[in-house]
């Protein structure tokens, strides 16, 4: 049984102080969804990871994005053990926000993917297809040479401890959510691939929704079978709308 879990990713939203006052408020939540097993976290910005870290140490924090390399002329990066001084714990990769205005690509996910499982960070690698990819009818082969590409040379046991998340890009920030029936669809079909690459163990990994999440949706995402939880934007920032996910998934 995989355990649910619930990610907010805050991109470039809250200053440091504003990421302390959730980071406070949300104490609470940590053994709320505890008692509920669901996992909790949350992807604040560069700069605030520490004092979020420091101020609910309970809470996954997850890095918005990393370097591969280990140190060296790149600016504006950071690197793995950078995250792992301050005791982060996952990182996204490859979200649509960064394959969009950053030029990532599946092979650089793939980098990013390897040097955090050797370095025991938990890569949340997401994938997913543009509205122009969508209204083509290539949702599914976009969607699986971004898990081929992004997960190449994987083993069995690091497949275990990575998380997906499907996000198609016409539903980030745009009311849009796509159907159960879609996101289901999909999620199965990510699974079908795993279960090509790491057989045994695919039924291990957790695959997330994100899109347009809201709390009076997030539960009918969740009772889908191969949907293990979601990946919030928007409606992460607020801790009483982060609170109301929660309280929505819980059983
Ligand atoms: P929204 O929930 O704001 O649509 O954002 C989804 C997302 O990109 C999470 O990574």
């Amino acid at each position: 049984m995989r355990k649910k879990l619930l990610v907010g990713n805050w991109k470039m939203n809250k200053t440091m102080a504003e990421a302390k006052s959730f980071a406070l408020a949300a104490l609470p939540l940590v053994s709320y969804a505890e008692s509920k097993n669901i996992d909790i976290g949350v992807c604040p910005t560069y700069l605030s990871l520490d004092i979020v870290k420091k101020t609910n140490p309970k809470l996954i924090i997850g890095a918005q994005n990393v370097d591969y390399h280990t140190h060296g002329a790149y600016t504006g990066e950071i690197a793995i053990n950078m995250l792992q001084e301050i005791d982060i714990d996952w990182a996204l990769v490859g979200h649509s926000e960064r394959r969009s205005y950053y030029g990532e690509t599946n092979a650089s996910c793939n980098l990013k993917v390897k040097a955090l499982l050797a370095s025991a960070i938990t890569p949340l690698y997401c994938v997913g297809e543009t509205l122009a990819e969508f209204e083509g009818g290539l949702t599914k082969s976009v969607v699986e040479r971004q898990v081929r590409e992004g997960l190449k040379d994987l083993t069995k046991e690091d497949a275990k401890k990575i998380v997906l998340a499907y996000e198609p890009v016409w539903s980030i920030g745009t009311g849009k959510n796509a159907s159960q029936a879609i996101a289901e669809e999909v999620c199965h079909f990510i699974r079908t691939i795993l279960d090509d690459l790491f057989a045994e163990v695919s039924e291990e990994i957790r695959i997330l929704y994100g899109g347009s999440v809201k709390p009076d949706n997030v539960r009918t995402y969740l009772s889908s079978p191969n949907i293990d939880g979601a990946l919030v934007g928007g409606a992460s920032l607020q801790v009483d709308s982060f609170r109301a996910l929660i309280e929505n998934i819980a059983e």
